[in-house]
């Protein structure tokens, strides 16, 4: 079992984050709860920034909002100093909603819509990361009707399959991201922008994958783009000065997860690059990294109410809570493993193994299969660790479950920063054809 960032045990045996009572939460705005340390999210914020600090000043800390991502977070993010990469119109409009700064925004994405070019492009964000020779043409093209002016990146397949464990260099990386080096697209988008006025080529990116928690892949992929960046000074006379690395870094799910702390991890990036810069003569590029998952994934539990308990003689004992797959859909997903504590008994002892169930039509909704807890009962409530990343921002209505609420707690106070969805809201955009209005009961 591990503790993160300012989780307690209090003298009652609760659980604590934040100095607030998590049994206290569940009941003040119910459950399922998405409960973030807001303490934990400022101080991985920090480790970061004073990480490059001292390796390499240089350097842009860009938190990836696809991991969660609400108004709040995004002052939370520009309040730390770091810039934000958005995926899509809706959290480039999160973002605008925050007031965060345009300048510091990435926007990327492998088939951005006219109307999500149109808005970047109308509010003028940092960077544009273009991830194809077609939507360079169709990005001009919006420029040009605009009159406007587009700073961009590259984002290249440096064809690195990064996994938990291993990794590998492909030839040519099947992927739906990015451009590759090997088939010449990235050169061939690098003559594309050249030969366009409005478009403004500033350095490359990439991203190597997620969860990674051997940092070696990361080392390959900055001397993959190191290389890259000297090819097309050479080749094209032109030389970019924006490196930017992407997230992935992994966090610590079950106690047999290791993560590489940033310490070590910006200090063999920078090493890299400095190596590699003075190998082939280029001056040092100003250096990027897009973390989502090691911001904010430890720092988020999420609260179930424990409702049914069924137990399959000899089998197994399902403990059943109130959200699931709808809430955390990473194990019906990928499998992913999480660890639990009760977080009204949590100095009981572990005594019974559990499989704990979603709530949702789908066997595949468990979230933990064979836990070791205290004994349970109907109303225990649940705390499920490492649950701040892709859970909220992946939370879906199936079987027309509202979605949580989710509150920052940070020395002894909580706020609300998302609304429980209710059951109206639920039915708020449908629309209901006039030949069935008959039909209609309202509640
Ligand atoms: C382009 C890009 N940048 C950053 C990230 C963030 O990755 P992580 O949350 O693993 O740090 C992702 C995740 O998929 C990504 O696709």
């Amino acid at each position: 079992m591990f503790f993160s960032g300012t989780m307690r045990i209090s003298d009652e045996g609760h659980l604590l984050i934040g100095g607030c009572d998590l049994v206290k939460l569940a009941s003040e705005y119910g459950t399922p709860l998405y409960v973030y340390d807001e303490e934990l999210i400022r101080k991985k914020c920090r480790l970061y920034k004073n990480a490059f600090a001292k390796e390499y000043p240089n350097a842009e800390v860009v938190y990836a909002g696809k991991a969660f991502l609400t108004t709040a977070m995004c002052r939370l993010v520009d309040e730390e100093g770091l810039a934000l990469d958005v995926v899509s119109g809706g959290e480039l409009y999160t973002a605008l909603e925050a007031g965060f700064p345009v300048s510091r925004i990435y926007f990327h994405g492998n088939n951005k819509t006219e109307e999500e070019l149109d808005l970047a492009l109308e509010v003028g964000v940092g960077r544009i990361v273009a991830d194809s020779l077609m939507e360079l043409e169709f990005l001009d093209e919006i420029a040009r009707q605009k009159g406007k002016e587009v700073d961009l990146y590259l984002r290249v397949k440096p064809g690195i399959k990064a996994h938990t464990h291993h990794y590998i260099q492909t030839g040519q990386e099947d992927s739906k991201f990015g451009l590759g080096i090997s088939d010449g697209q990235v050169l061939a988008a690098v003559d594309f922008v050249c030969s366009r006025k409005r478009l403004n080529l500033k350095g490359l990116h990439c991203h190597i994958g997620s969860q990674i928690l051997n940092p070696k892949p990361f080392r390959l992929a900055a001397r993959v783009m190191m290389k890259l960046i000297a090819e097309i000074k050479s080749k094209k006379g032109i030389l970019l000065n924006e490196l930017n690395l992407g997230g992935g870094l992994g966090i610590r799910y079950t106690s047999a997860d290791e993560p590489c702390d940033f310490d070590s991890f910006i200090r063999l990036l920078a090493e890299t690059v400095r190596q590699e810069a003075g190998e082939m003569n280029l001056p040092l590029p100003k250096l990027m990294i897009e973390p989502g998952r090691s911001i904010v994934g430890e720092a988020g539990v999420t609260l179930y109410r424990v409702g049914t308990i069924k137990d399959i003689p000899n089998i197994r004992r399902y403990v059943s809570v109130d959200g699931g797959m709808t809430d955390n859909l990473r194990p019906a997903l990928y499998e992913a493993e999480y660890v639990a504590l009760v977080a009204n008994k949590a100095s009981a002892a572990a005594k019974e193994v559990v499989t704990i169930a979603g709530k949702n039509c789908e066997s595949g909704d468990i979230l933990i299969k064979d836990i070791k807890l205290p004994e349970l009962e109907k109303g225990d409530i649940l705390a499920v660790l490492s649950t701040g990343a892709y859970h909220y921002s992946m939370a879906n209505n199936y079987n027309r479950n509202p979605r949580p609420a989710v509150v920052f707690v940070r020395d002894g106070r909580a706020d609300l920063v998302v609304k429980r969805e209710s059951w109206r809201d639920l039915v708020r955009l449908d629309c209901m054809p006039e030949r069935f209005k008959k039909y209609q009961n309202p509640v």
